[in-house]
């Protein structure tokens, strides 16, 4: 048997040095091929998630277009309105890319109208007491209607609550102030900007800078004074284009 030399052992020390570096490599390799694998799942899932999104907000649509296809001279009152309340909730400081479900509580705020019979809806005479009183429970009926589609979520309190007054002088629930849900109070303004701002069978529309005098003048009564601050800062011309956008 031959004695250990000095360059024995750096051969040895550089063989296992050089087989750990091929070790090193191969984890390494691997490691980036985890990423690379992770990366790509990300990516299915992150497209599947808009798929489903999509999904979501065309199903939405369609139900809103066929409450509304009842309705001719209101004529897309609910994609203005949602265009109209994303537009007032993101100045109101509600973080839509979080709060998806109440763009669909936008769209469907009205669907419990399908309760109400045409003889009523469409009665160009005013309503009887009676008649009133089936209107004003179409949030109540909307709300049954959805409750088990649990992926409209705070949409669906938008739905129940659209109605209500900051005063606590709406309906169904006679809320008042800030136990009215946000979305609702932003979602108020909204449609009473496209009611003032459209034609109505018994008067002509007004344009957004008078609407605008009529929802200022509410601030506190039928408004959140905090959401018809923030519509303060929005512009005319802003839902001026919404509007024609569509
Ligand atoms: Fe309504």
């Amino acid at each position: 048997m031959s004695p250990i030399t000095g360059e024995d052992t750096v051969a040895s020390l550089r063989a296992r040095l050089e087989q750990t570096e091929r070790q090193t490599n191969a984890r390494q390799r691997q490691l980036e091929r985890y990423a690379a694998d992770l990366r790509e799942v990300f990516k299915q899932e992150r497209a599947r998630a808009q798929e489903l999104r999509r999904s979501y907000i065309s199903t939405v649509r369609a139900l809103s277009n066929a409450v509304e296809a009842r309705d001719a001279y209101t004529g897309k009152h609910a994609e203005r309105v949602a265009a109209y309340g994303m537009e007032l909730a993101r100045a109101a400081g509600i973080e839509i890319e979080d709060s998806p479900q109440i763009e669909f509580g936008f769209l469907l705020h009205d669907v419990g109208k399908v309760a109400v019979p045409d003889a009523i809806l469409f009665k160009s005479s005013s309503l009887t007491e009676e008649e009133y009183s089936l209107v004003r429970r179409h949030p109540v009926i909307g709300t049954e209607i959805l409750r088990d589609v649990d992926f409209l979520g705070e949409g669906k309190l938008v739905v129940r609550h659209h109605h209500e007054r900051w005063d606590g002088r709406g309906y169904p629930d006679g809320l008042a102030g800030e136990a009215i849900p946000l979305a609702a109070r932003v979602f108020a303004v909204a449609d009473a900007l496209d009611a003032l701002t459209t034609d109505r069978p018994y008067r002509p529309a007004s344009s957004f800078a008078a609407a605008r005098e009529v929802v200022c003048k509410e601030s506190g009564r039928q408004f959140d004074p905090a959401v018809v601050a923030a519509y303060r800062q929005i512009p005319d011309s802003t839902f001026e284009a919404l509007r024609d956008a569509l």
